[in-house]
């Protein structure tokens, strides 16, 4: 095949053909193809898109260029979940232990944060002694001995995307829905998982920032998941302000801990119990009920099992910051807005987030919360607290809250947290 007569099909909104998808993506791969040819055919599909039939070939391309797990030998069944990421969105860390306490292996391949979204395993690494990395081998074991596993993905799973996700990354294509679902798929399928439970994230804070586009993406990746015989659901959830009431690493397992204990923000515990009997239904286990689970501390016990058997010590203190500023309400009313990408740019100024994929993080960054929209605020009540290691970056965090939040005079509309399913 020629690359530059693909190239020119695409642009043209002609199809290209199973054969020539097969060939793209494994030479792709190989670095049989030149980085701007890729990069003129990624913004080809951002404009015209690819097919049904394209997708799923393209789809199975990049799955056939890594390794496959197999967790059809465990003697449960395996479910995952996945999010278009958010702020605030610590949601893995109480779901996978609770769906293990109710029986569901949960396979939860994770990556780190890279700009205003969070990462995982970012999370996760500020408890002392955690490893994110583990062997295949050491995974199944304690998928088996534990039923949840939370560790970063191993290059052999569909090596295309994270070479083709750099490249859309620096040439303004990742914004593609095509692109999206086969990357984030991809990568799901390769991992063996028996179901997948999708949380599409719409709101400033997401990648998807109408409804209808996030809905077209859940369409889009429930579609390719079937397919491929991963019994696949979506969620369509809102991320117009943050989860609960921190954004950053140590902030947010604590607060993931205080679910774990029967409390914690009111959305967290109400999209963690959705998105657990969305998991445990496509799981055939829907007569478990993850509310007993949480409230009978089950959850908790698989959680400290699960930590303590990557190495972490689940009693370690948590490490907190070096400095902390205050914003106060000027005025008293009703908290009408808190948008969820002013607090993710905050977050991640504040030493939360990277910049470059090579970047530490700060374990004890971030933001926390002190109301959430529709609450009640007084006049010098804290509104905000910024916790930063390094004070210097308290002023492009505030600047970044700048009109990020407003108070009025009367009451807000109740937010839905779950708007949508799609199955
Ligand atoms: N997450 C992914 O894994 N891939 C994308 O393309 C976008 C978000």
């Amino acid at each position: 095949f020629d690359t530059v007569d693909l190239i020119r099909t695409k642009r043209d909104g002609g199809v290209l053909a199973e054969a020539e998808i097969d060939w793209l993506i494994d030479a792709y791969t190989r670095g049989a193809i030149a980085e701007e040819q890729m990069s003129a055919l990624a913004m080809a599909i951002f404009f015209r898109g690819l097919d049904g039939t394209e997708l799923a070939r393209w789809t199975q391309a990049m799955i056939n260029t890594g390794e496959r797990l197999d967790f059809s030998g465990l003697s449960r069944p395996t479910a995952d979940k996945h999010s278009t990421g958010g702020v605030g969105d610590k949601i893995t860390l109480p779901l996978a232990p609770l769906v293990a306490a109710c029986g569901v292996a949960v396979p939860q391949l994770s990556g780190r944060g890279l700009g205003h979204t969070g990462g995982t395993l970012d999370k996760l690494e500020s408890i002392p002694g955690w490893q994110a990395k583990l062997s295949n081998e050491a995974m199944l074991r304690q998928l088996e001995d534990v039923g949840a596993v939370i560790c970063a993905a191993g290059a052999g799973l569909a090596p295309a995307d994270a070479k083709l996700y750099a490249l859309r990354d620096v040439t303004g294509t990742v914004e593609s829905i095509p692109l999206i679902a086969s990357s984030i798929m991809s990568k799901k399928i390769a991992e063996g998982t028996g179901a997948l439970v999708l949380d599409v994230k719409v709101g400033s804070g997401a990648f998807m920032k109408q409804p209808e586009d996030a809905r077209a993406l859940a369409r889009t990746m429930v579609e390719l998941g079937g397919a491929a015989g991963v019994r696949t659901v979506a969620l369509v959830t809102d991320m117009s302000t943050p989860l609960g009431l921190t954004a950053g690493n140590a902030l947010e397992v604590a607060e993931s801990v205080e679910v774990l204990a029967g409390g914690g923000p009111a959305d967290v515990v109400e999209l963690t119990l959705a998105l657990a009997r969305e998991m445990l239904a496509a799981a055939g286990r829907d007569d478990q009920d993850p509310a007993d689970a949480l409230a009978s501390g089950r959850a908790m016990d698989v959680w400290r099992s699960m930590i303590s058997a990557q190495g972490g010590d689940p009693d370690a203190a948590l490490p907190t910051a070096r400095e902390t500023e205050v914003i106060t309400a000027p005025a008293d009313g009703i908290l009408a807005t808190l948008d969820a990408y002013a607090v993710g740019i905050a977050a991640w100024r504040l030493g939360a987030g990277r910049a470059r994929k090579e970047d530490p993080v700060q374990a004890a960054a971030g933001v926390q919360l002190h109301a959430k929209p529709g609450d009640r605020v007084t006049t010098g009540q804290p509104l905000i607290t910024l916790h930063t290691d390094t004070p210097e970056r308290f002023g492009r965090a505030r600047e970044a809250l700048d009109g990020g939040w407003s108070i009025a005079d009367a009451s807000v509309p109740e937010r839905t947290v779950i708007i949508d399913r799609l199955a």
